[in-house]
This record gives structure tokens, sequence and C-alpha cells, in this order.
């Protein structure tokens, strides 16, 4: 069977939109909670300018050394997976789950942002804390069901571990790069996390901050 071309264009939009867009939305919500939680802004900076000194910008050999940096990462992904409900799945065959009869071919949404604030499994569920991630072996390649911004199993994110480390990557260096600030008059309990309805969760309204790089030149 010969596939039409349109057929490949399609294939290779989905991918790129797939994975541009859930990195560039965490990233946006990894910068808003560190905004609002600027302890945590500082000590991911200090780990990050430790780690990287004089270099000019974090390269990706860098990453490892950043574990508190990655903490951050995952806190956003469990308060704000992009995927909120993943994407639709089908059963294949029958199955009990708490006492629901699931039949065959039964359309399921797997709801990974009420998993993520489960007060049966996180405490402070609500809370922005990174240091719950210190030295847990909790992560989302798809073996701890209470964080699943990826989903799991055969049909779980192909494109994870790069998601991951381009998020990683970029807010590495923003936060090597620029000191951040609000702009003037304006306080952390101001910022929103209001979301546009989609299949992606996106901040509804843009994050404002202005950025000072080390030379001292302000950007808004
Ligand atoms: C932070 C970054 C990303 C997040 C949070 C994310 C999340 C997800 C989620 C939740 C799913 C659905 C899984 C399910 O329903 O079980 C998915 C599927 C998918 N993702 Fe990602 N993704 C990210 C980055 C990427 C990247 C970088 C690529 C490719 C370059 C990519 C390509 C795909 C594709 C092709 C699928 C569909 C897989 C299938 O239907 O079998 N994703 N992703």
């Amino acid at each position: 069977m010969v596939l039409p071309f349109e057929f490949f264009v399609f294939c290779f939009q989905n991918i790129f939109m797939a994975g541009i867009d859930t990195s560039a939305g965490t990233l946006v919500w990894a910068m808003t909670e560190l905004m609002k939680h600027l302890r945590a802004m500082k000590r991911a900076q200090e780990e990050i300018r430790n780690a990287s000194g004089e270099k000019g910008m974090v390269k990706e050999d860098d990453l490892h050394k950043l574990p508190y940096l990655k903490a951050v990462v995952k806190e956003t992904l469990r308060l704000h997976p992009p995927a909120p409900l993943m994407l639709p799945h089908e059963t294949t065959k029958k199955c009990n789950i708490n006492g629901y009869e699931i039949r065959p071919k039964t359309l399921v949404y797997v709801n990974a942002w009420a998993i993520g604030r489960d007060p049966e499994s996180w405490e402070n569920p609500e809370e922005f804390l990174p240091e719950r991630f210190m030295g847990s072996a909790v992560d989302y390649k798809g073996q701890d069901f209470e964080l699943i911004p990826f989903g799991a199993g055969r049909r779980g994110c192909p494109g994870m571990y790069l998601g991951v480390v381009t998020v990683e990557l970029a807010l590495a260096n923003l936060l090597y790069s620029f000191e951040w600030e609000l702009p003037t008059g304006m306080k952390k309990e101001d910022i929103d996390t209001d979301v546009l309805p989609g299949i992606t969760m996106h901040k509804k309204n843009a994050l404002c901050r202005l950025a000072k790089k080390i030379d001292g030149h302000i950007y808004e």
C-alpha cells in the first residue's frame, strides 16, 4: 500500500506539535511557580551557578549535577501536567477497577491532573514543594502511578526523555543567565494560574516578568 504524502506531513506535524506545545507549556508553568516561590528560584539558581561556574551557559552534560532543578521540573509536571487528561484510551478486554466493571472497547480518560493532586498520595498536594522529590525515588517514567504526566505503558509518551531534557536545559539557562523580577507594583500573589481550555493545559494570562541580565541590562 502506498501512503499519500499528506499522511507523512500529518504525522510529522502531530509529533512536532505534541513535543513543542507540551515542552513550552511546562517551561511557562515552571517559571510561573518559581516567580511565586522565590526561595525555590534562589535555590535552583545557586545550584546551577555553582555547577556551571563561568561557562556562560548550561550544557546538557551539566544537567546530572542539578538535582534541585530536576525536582523543580518534576514538581511542575505534578501540578501542571501539560496533557491533563492525556490521550483517549480504549480498553481491549473486560476489567474491574475498585468494583467498577469496565467493558471491552470502553473509551477511558485518565485524569493525570487529579492523580498528581491526590491527597492520598501527596502531602500538601496543592503546594509547590520541589523538596518533596529530593532523595525520593518517585519518577515520571510510568512506574509510579501517582505521577504520570507522560502516561504509562506502551502508549505512554515516546518523547519523554527529549521533552524533559528540553525543559530542564531551557529552564536552567533562563535561571543561570538572568535575575527574574516582577514588574513594578506587581506582587507574587497577583500571579494567577488560570488555564486555557484545550487538550493541552496552557496558562491563560501571560506571565509578566523583568529579566535582568548579569551585565545589568533589563528586558521586559
Ligand atoms: C514535557 C514534555 C511532554 C509531555 C508532558 C508529554 C506528555 C504526553 C502524554 C501525557 C501523552 C499521552 C500518553 C497517554 O495517553 O498514555 C503523550 C503522547 C505522545 N507524545 Fe508526548 N509529551 C511531551 C513531550 C513530547 C515530545 C518532545 C514528543 C516528540 C518529539 C512527544 C511525542 C508524543 C507522541 C507522538 C505521543 C503519542 C503516542 C501514542 O499515541 O502512542 N511528546 N505525550
